[in-house]
């Protein structure tokens, strides 16, 4: 069966910095915290008025350039997304627009910080298949305009940041190459330790005056912090091996770990669980914070202009968060 692989990605990064001094302004926090329990320097929030779509778009752009292709050579694009420009419909759907193509399938997967690979593997399947040629992925968000930048909020606000990535994936008839395995999961018992409630289905309105300014504040993500990290630090590295072990490879052929940047101590920890050396680990979140589903292919881009990825390295991408939902996904490039 011939396998997919990644022919380019882009990545777009809003230029508003916010460092931790500003967010220090608004709420009760310090540099200091910041830095030493999430490895968070800065983060990037879009203008008003952009959305997902918007810099998912430019960062589809870049990736349809360095594949050499253009946006009409796309058959499928994938949106991944916590934070859709607008309900319905699939940012997906806006973003194909904005490419100014119509017509192959456009559609949004809306799984959070392992979003991304849940994309990387429905694409995956499709090349595979011989369904379709070329797949876009693009993970986006705008997180800015939906968290608490009160004390109230701080725990949640000061992780997460405004970004886009994208990758277009192409057939690869070599078996030894390009996406070797995706694994995804889900354990959706613990859907409310890290969760935005409304607006809500089950709310009738939907979204009233109270939820959104009363003492709950229910239209903000909630998150139970310690309890996050420490499923985090377990089921990364158990998703790691499960990738490695199904094709025969060990921790030391792993060239690159691209995990989601949720927090630098998260990464760190999972690293020394495998006894992975510095070099083999790409950490970035110090400029853009945690961007859930754009982190991984935000951080892929970066990889790659950093000569970090040569010909024939094997690249492992890792994703825990909400739902709860973990993947991973190994690639030889
Ligand atoms: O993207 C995937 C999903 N998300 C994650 O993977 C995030 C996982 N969790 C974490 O990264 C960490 O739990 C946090 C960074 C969110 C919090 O770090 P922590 O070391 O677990 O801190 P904590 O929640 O145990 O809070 C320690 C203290 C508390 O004060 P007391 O109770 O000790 O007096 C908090 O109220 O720090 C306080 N605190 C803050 N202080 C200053 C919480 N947030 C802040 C803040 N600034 N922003």
């Amino acid at each position: 069966m011939r396998h997919s692989r990644i022919l380019g990605v882009g990545r777009h990064l809003p230029e508003r910095v916010v460092t931790n001094a500003v967010l220090g302004t608004m709420m009760d926090t310090t540099d200091e915290w910041i830095q030493q329990r999430t490895g968070i320097r800065m983060r990037r929030y879009s203008d008003d008025g952009v959305g997902a779509a918007d810099m998912g778009a430019d960062a589809a752009q870049q990736a349809l350039r360095a594949a050499g292709l253009a946006a009409g050579d796309l058959d499928c694009i994938i949106f991944a997304t916590l934070s859709p420009d607008v309900d319905m419909p699939a940012s997906a759907c806006l973003l194909q627009h904005r490419l100014g193509i119509g017509g192959m399938p456009a559609f949004d997967v809306r799984n959070q910080c392992s979003g991304f690979i849940y994309g990387l593997a429905i694409a995956d399947m499709f090349i595979k298949a011989g369904t379709y040629e070329h797949v876009l992925v693009v993970g986006a968000e705008v997180h800015s305009t939906g968290i608490d930048l009160t004390t109230r909020g701080r725990e949640v606000a000061v992780i997460f940041g405004d970004g886009a990535g994208a990758v277009v994936l192409g057939p690869e008839p070599d078996e030894r190459r390009g996406i070797l395995s995706t694994h995804l999961h889900a354990e959706g018992r613990f859907a409310e330790k890290l969760w935005l409630e409304c607006p809500s289905t089950r709310l009738r309105p939907r979204v009233t005056e109270e939820l959104i300014t009363g003492d709950e504040a229910r239209i903000f993500p909630k998150m139970d912090g310690r309890y996050v990290f420490r499923h985090a630090v377990t089921r990364f590295p158990e998703v790691i091996r499960e990738a490695l072990d199904a094709n025969g490879l060990a921790l030391t052929d792993l060239s690159l770990l691209i995990p989601h940047q949720a927090n630098l101590r998260i990464s760190q920890m999972v690293a020394q669980a495998l006894e992975l050396a510095e070099d083999q680990v790409f950490n970035n979140i110090d400029r853009y914070g945690n961007t859930t589903a754009a982190s991984i292919p935000i951080a892929l881009s970066e990889a790659l202009d950093a000569g970090r990825i040569h010909d024939g390295a094997v690249v492992c991408l890792a994703s825990f968060g909400a739902g709860f939902t973990w993947a991973s996904a190994l690639m030889r490039w």
